[in-house]
């Protein structure tokens, strides 16, 4: 570049114009400075304005110097890209560093879940199950020591250690589907389906049951809706683990609705219910295996914990959403959105 502004080689333009395009167009340019009129001041402001060597007051010019500056500052170059390379890779290596140490906590945080969960699958086993074995063997003992005929309380006592057998069998079957699950055995085998059929096969099932806790079991009515591509024995499954939560956390006298109607993805299946209720920090927890929440002492508080995660895993096989809504005090409300058959 000559910086002769007396004799400018490109007419109108400035040496420190080019200079200011080169710095911000081409960035790794090496500038070098010549004038045969400039002094060392005006090498050092040229400096200061980044250009990065200079050959000045040499007429004519000593071929050797020239040659020199432009070997520096080709070295240098050289070593400003290598320097350049070597930092983006540090900077890559580094995002890369962050990347996989972000991985590790993540599958950490899982793993430390995995083993609470573990650990408390563990203290379930041994209290949950533990427990109603004793039960069920005393009285099974019992009857069998005692030689009284088959009287009233002898029957009282093998309906506890029946029920008891009933809980530890249901416990038994939740973990067996669970691991079937997690193995990939677990199947669903999809057929049309009416999602009234199944309301009302569960309100069957339940009416009983509902009956003997004093507790309405209804279906609101509902428009004509589509059939659903579903199973309808894994939601059958899906709709008793509902219906039985509802009516183990809602008191005797309440009311449990089962309704149905069309949403824009699909049939949207809600079992209500006017109990306990649940606090919404709770709504997606209680999904995630063995985990409950101690509602008081009025209420059955029996169960795994495992219900409406295996609920969850069975409507994630139909291609669908299930959630809780609700709130402590004013009841609770299960959605499910099963798949058209035509979507
Ligand atoms: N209808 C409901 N009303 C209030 N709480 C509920 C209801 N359904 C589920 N829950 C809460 O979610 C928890 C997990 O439910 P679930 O997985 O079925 O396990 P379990 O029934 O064995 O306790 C329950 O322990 C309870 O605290
Ligand atoms: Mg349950």
């Amino acid at each position: 570049m000559r910086n002769d502004q007396s004799r400018g080689t490109v007419p109108g333009i400035m040496g420190t114009d080019v200079l200011d395009i080169l710095k911000r167009e081409l960035p790794e340019t090496m500038v070098i400075l010549t004038t045969a009129y400039g002094s060392e001041e005006t090498a050092i402001k040229a400096l200061r304005l980044g250009v990065n060597d200079y050959i000045i007051n040499k007429r004519p010019f000593d071929a050797d110097e020239v040659r020199e500056v432009v070997k520096r500052a080709v070295t240098e170059a050289h070593l400003r890209r290598e320097n350049l390379r070597l930092q983006r890779e540090v900077e890559f290596k580094n995002e890369q560093l962050r990347q996989n140490f972000t991985e590790l906590q993540v599958a950490y945080e899982r793993l430390k879940e995995l083993d609470k969960a573990k650990a408390s699958f563990f203290s379930m086993v041994s209290h949950d199950l533990r427990h109603p074995i004793a039960v069920a063997k005393g009285y099974l003992e019992l009857i069998r020591t005692g030689d009284a005929p088959l009287d009233a309380d002898t029957r009282g006592y093998i309906g506890v250690a029946e029920q008891e057998m009933r809980y530890i069998a249901e416990m038994v079957d939740d973990v067996l589907d669970l691991s079937r699950m997690d193995a990939g055995y677990y199947h669903v085998d999809c057929q049309p389906l009416a999602v009234s059929s199944l309301l009302h096969q569960a309100r069957l099932a339940f009416r009983a049951h509902a009956a003997q806790r004093d507790i309405a079991l209804t279906i609101e009515p509902c428009e004509d809706l589509p059939l659903v591509s579903a199973d309808s024995l894994r939601m059958g499954q899906v709709m008793s683990n509902l219906i039985e939560n509802a009516l183990k956390f809602t008191p005797q006298g309440g009311q449990i609705a089962l309704g149905a109607r069309r949403v824009p993805d699909g049939v949207e299946v809600i079992v209500r219910d006017n109990g306990v209720g649940i606090e919404p920090g709770e709504h997606e927890k209680i999904f995630d295996r063995f985990y409950r929440i101690k509602h008081g002492e009025q209420l059955e508080d029996k169960g795994s914990g495992l219900g409406l995660a295996i609920c969850r895993e069975i409507v994630r096989l139909h291609n669908g959403r299930i959630w809780a809504e609700g709130e402590i005090g004013k009841g609770s409300a299960f959605h499910v959105i099963l798949r058209t058959v035509d979507e």
